[in-house]
């Protein structure tokens, strides 16, 4: 029986584990963390995600040929394939500050592996990485390999939270990468095997170890750019009567265009977009390629216009001024159909507007008050003007929002701001509502009161 162990049980580890147990029954997989809550949470009815399909995929494996486990070192030590899928966060102080992938625990997870093995291994970076990562992996396991021979591989993972399960069932691609000799190749086929369980030969592309890595690094930032273009013409449009809904339907139509992608939104968020793209950056940089990591860094600065023009408007809609206005977020996770509030672009929007002291209640049915109140607190605010962060009833709106209802309740003039073109906006200036709908034409009131951004 092939053995799996995978280093790191977080948003990544645990689906892609789920998934090779419940399709290779013949293959014992155990995820392992440092993190007791976590792998606790992993063996309750509850556990430390949200994913659709999830909950199905774990029980029906788990105990069986999944486990979860603490145990790091014995796990590692009895694996055959070790995947390492720990988090590489953008590093926040020395050299790369703001930029760099901060490695450390990839390292110590390398370092660790190195400790305890006592037969060959075949390593697999999950996590997304710097290009030539590999290289650096190797260096430290063969430098303390204790005649173990390690073969490195990058797997980068594609999966997108909100649909996890349904794209590792059926991927569109699984990319592996690895050295390009005898030994490489045959690590290559034994991974390319566990994955042929269920995912067609055509689909498994195999390159060398650093195509792969900077596949995963320009896979995100491809996918990013298409967001932030799209969000540049959302401002265009709103300054020109465009509708940004026809117009990424009609440029979508185009097959070299493709309609995927191209919906306007308040920005994109989430843990790994703008890590990946600050690591590519930094990468062009260290390279000698300033031009080529302006061009990508300008996907960023087109993110962070998009999260203030929003609040902007929102702001100077309502007389320039939010100060003790009440104000409902309703979402605040990164997209829908996840928990996952790692850099999203609510917790700029509400930053901005508890900035302007306004009274914000947030409600999320996926996300805990507690970690809205950790998310806003995270970084530096005035602790001169404290702010009015309010909890939200959930019962109030946890149903079918009534408008009608919302609308009569609230002080006159009503506004919705919709940062994702959610809501149906004729219904709701049926209503009485002025609704502001991300690149589309502007209501009266709104073109009166130019954002200031
Ligand atoms: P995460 O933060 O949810 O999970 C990482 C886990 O690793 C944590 O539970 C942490 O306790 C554990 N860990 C850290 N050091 C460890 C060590 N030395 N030994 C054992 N456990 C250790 O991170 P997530 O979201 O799963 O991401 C992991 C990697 O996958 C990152 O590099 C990310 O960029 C990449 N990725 C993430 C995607 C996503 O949608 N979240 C998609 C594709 C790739």
């Amino acid at each position: 029986m092939v053995k799996i162990c995978c280093i790191g049980a977080g948003y990544v580890g645990g689906p892609t584990m789920a998934v090779i147990a419940v399709k290779c029954p013949a293959i014992e997989v155990v995820v392992v963390d440092i993190s007791k809550p976590r792998i606790d949470a992993w063996n309750s009815d509850k556990l430390p995600i949200y994913e659709p399909g999830l909950d199905e995929v774990v029980k029906a494996c788990r105990g069986r040929n999944l486990f979860f486990s603490t145990d790091v070192e014995k796990h590692v030590a009895e694996a055959d394939i070790i995947f390492v899928s720990v988090n590489t966060p953008t590093k926040t102080r020395g050299l790369g500050a703001g930029k760099a992938a901060d490695l450390t625990y990839w390292e110590s997870a390398a370092r660790m592996i190195a400790d305890v093995s006592k037969s060959d291994k075949i390593v697999v970076e999950k996590s997304t990485v710097p290009v030539k990562t590999a290289e650096a992996i190797e260096k430290i396991l063969t430098h303390n390999s204790k005649g173990i021979n390690y073969q490195i591989l990058s797997n980068p993972e594609f999966l997108a939270e909100g649909t996890a399960i349904e794209d590792l069932f059926k991927p569109d691609r699984v990319l592996i990468g690895g050295r390009e000799t005898p030994e490489g190749r045959k690590a290559v086929q034994a991974l390319k095997e566990v994955y042929a369980h269920w995912v067609p030969e055509e689909n498994i592309i195999t390159t060398n170890l650093w195509s792969a890595e900077l596949s995963k690094l320009a896979a995100n930032a491809f996918l990013a750019q298409r967001i932030s273009s799209v969000n540049a013409m959302s401002a265009l449009c709103e300054a020109t009567g465009a509708n940004v809904s026809e117009v990424s339907y009609a440029i979508g139509k185009d097959s070299r265009i493709g309609p995927k992608f191209l919906n306007a939104s308040v920005g994109f968020g989430g843990s790994c977009f703008q890590k990946d793209i600050l690591n590519l950056v930094y990468i062009c940089e260290c390279n000698g390629l300033p031009e080529v990591a302006n061009y990508w860094k300008q996907v960023i600065k087109i993110n962070d216009y998009q999260k203030s023009r929003f609040v902007n408007r929102v702001v100077s809609s309502m007389f320039n001024t939010v100060s003790s206005k009440k104000v409902a977020v309703l979402g605040f996770a990164f997209k829908k159909d996840t928990g996952d509030t790692r850099e999203t672009p609510a917790i700029d929007v509400c930053k901005g507007l508890l900035g302007d002291k306004a009274h914000v209640s947030i409600y999320d049915p996926e996300v805990t008050e507690e970690q809205i109140q950790r998310d806003l607190a995270m970084n530096k605010f005035d602790w001169d003007h404290p702010m009015h962060l309010q909890p939200t009833s959930p019962s109030a709106i946890k149903q079918e929002l009534d408008y009608q209802k919302i609308f009569d309740n609230m002080q006159k003039p009503a506004f919705v701001f919709d940062g994702r073109n959610v809501v149906d906006a004729e219904k709701l200036r049926e209503i009485g509502f002025i609704v502001y709908s991300i690149g589309k034409p502007l209501d009266a009131w709104l073109k009166d009161m130019p954002a200031i951004a």
